[in-house]
């Protein structure tokens, strides 16, 4: 028996700081990087101990736990509304979560949204009071324990954040949950740690740290036990297509062992279960996030979980985000284990609208949320470059309806030979990096139309 690294997801309300977290823990700039300043993906990345243990120095090597939880392992989710589904699935993966929220701001639509997928899934969580260099008067210690800030912090300074954490203490109360200031805290069972950080200073993210580690020592080794030889069990977080390796899965191996070669069973979008043979296995380095496709990642020939892998394999077209991923073994009935486990996401279209393709299905699934919400229908929606079927098709609904000539497509592009199509037809193209953008685009062009 092995115990492995715990899964811990990060969910919040839009900017409150989830990858910016990561980023120091890291040392990376994941998120000045990112289009449109915010999370489009679900990212993962592995933590090990070493890392663990450079940021809190002498803080956790009081403490017992260094030698048994290999790291952790974070999943970072989008805060934007639209994302829910991704939220969803990072909440579904966890073993613990961080809820983040901006102790200026206090709890946000997406924050209460966080908080019912953890009561939904029941997963443990912590409270992250985010920002606290924002507060008046505050003095920045880089790096600082939040106790050791804290203390060297003016009167009023120290009021103003106690009075902030009430605030969200309050809020926890009426949603039915008891917490506290982590350092108030009598019983990590009954009551909910409020952790008050800077992920920009890394002021308290010790204590961060020392907390998810403690806790799964504390509460969740049995749940971390995993069998090395047993046959690996995992989730599809998402679908891309790569560069020379064609469509990929980026997957979550959370028990068991994985090698190349192994059949695997996964889920395809009309919910039924398809069986492959795995070509390669990818893995970023620790500390690496694996959303960041500019990043190298190396070849195994096996992973034991918990590990943050891309799959290059045949066959792939129809498997849906989300698809629970089993290797075959003869003992067990894995088909119908993955049956009782997928929720039904697959992406339902009209028969006349517009058309979306996007790079991802969670990105997909995202698009196709908000332009439902304002009422777009959608005739067809993919992954991909926009092709020429994509262009003879919305000619042909344009004709119906002027409206209905759009595509939409995000972190697409247009398939080299099809861009003359488009160009002499009346299809219209609304293309871009960042899903608000590209709707409100739609939305004034289709404004302009009706005048
Ligand atoms: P989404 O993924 O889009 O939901 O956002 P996020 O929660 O990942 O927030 P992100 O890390 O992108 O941070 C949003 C903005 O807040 C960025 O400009 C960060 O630099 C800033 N920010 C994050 N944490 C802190 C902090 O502790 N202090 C200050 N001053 N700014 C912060
Ligand atoms: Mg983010
Ligand atoms: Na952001």
């Amino acid at each position: 028996m092995k115990i492995r690294s715990p899964i811990v997801s990060v969910l919040g309300h839009v900017d409150h700081g989830k990858t910016t977290l990561l980023d120091y823990i890291r040392g990376s700039t994941i998120a000045d990087k990112e289009a449109g300043g915010i999370t489009q993906h679900i990212g993962a990345t592995e933590i090990p101990n070493d890392t663990i243990e450079e940021i809190c120095g002498n803080f956790i090597s009081r403490l017992t736990i260094k030698d048994l939880i290999p790291g952790l392992f974070f999943i970072d989710t989008p805060g934007h509304a639209a994302f829910t589904s991704l939220r969803k699935r990072g909440g579904a993966l966890a073993d613990l979560a961080v809820l983040i929220v901006d102790i200026n701001d206090g709890f946000k639509p997406q924050t209460f949204e966080a908080l019912n997928i953890l009561k939904m899934y029941r997963t443990p969580f912590i409270v992250v009071a985010n920002k606290i260099d924002m507060l008046f008067g505050w003095e920045t210690h880089e790096g600082a324990s939040f106790k050791e800030s804290f203390e060297q912090q003016a009167q009023s300074v120290k009021q103003d954040l106690d009075t902030k954490v009430y605030e969200i203490v309050g809020t926890l109360h009426k949603e039915g949950f008891q917490s506290e200031r982590f350092d108030r805290v009598s019983d990590f069972a009954s009551q909910i740690s409020i952790i008050p950080i800077s992920a920009r200073s890394g002021e308290g993210i010790i204590e961060v740290l020392a907390m998810l580690l403690g806790l799964a020592q504390e509460y969740l080794t049995e749940q971390l036990e995993i069998n090395e030889d047993a046959p690996a069990k995992g989730t599809v977080l998402e679908i891309k297509e790569e560069v020379g390796l064609g469509l990929t899965i980026d997957s979550i191996i959370y028990d068991g062992v994985l090698r190349t070669n192994d059949e695997i069973a996964l889920m395809t979008s009309s919910n039924e279960v398809l069986t492959t043979k795995i070509r390669s296995i990818l893995r970023p380095l620790p500390l690496e996030e694996m959303r960041d496709s500019k990043k190298k990642f190396r070849k195994f020939d096996e992973v034991v979980a918990a590990a943050g892998i891309k799959i290059a394999a045949p066959n792939l077209d129809d498997v849906v985000s989300g698809s629970p991923l089993r290797v075959l073994s003869d003992n067990e009935n894995v088909e119908e284990e993955i049956l009782k486990e997928i929720e039904d996401i697959t992406i339902s279209t009209e028969d006349e609208g517009i058309l979306v393709k996007a790079d991802t299905l969670g990105s997909l699934e995202a698009i196709v949320k908000l332009l439902r919400e304002l009422e777009i229908p959608i005739r067809e929606a993919d992954i991909g470059d926009v092709n020429r079927r994509d262009i003879i098709n919305s000619s042909i609904a344009l004709n119906e309806n002027d409206a209905h000539g759009a595509i939409i497509a995000f972190n697409v592009n247009v398939n080299p030979n099809s861009q003359e199509d488009l160009d002499n037809s009346d299809v219209k193209l609304f293309k871009g990096d960042v899903i608000y953008q590209i709707i409100e685009d739609y939305e004034a062009w289709i404004d302009e139309m009706e005048q």
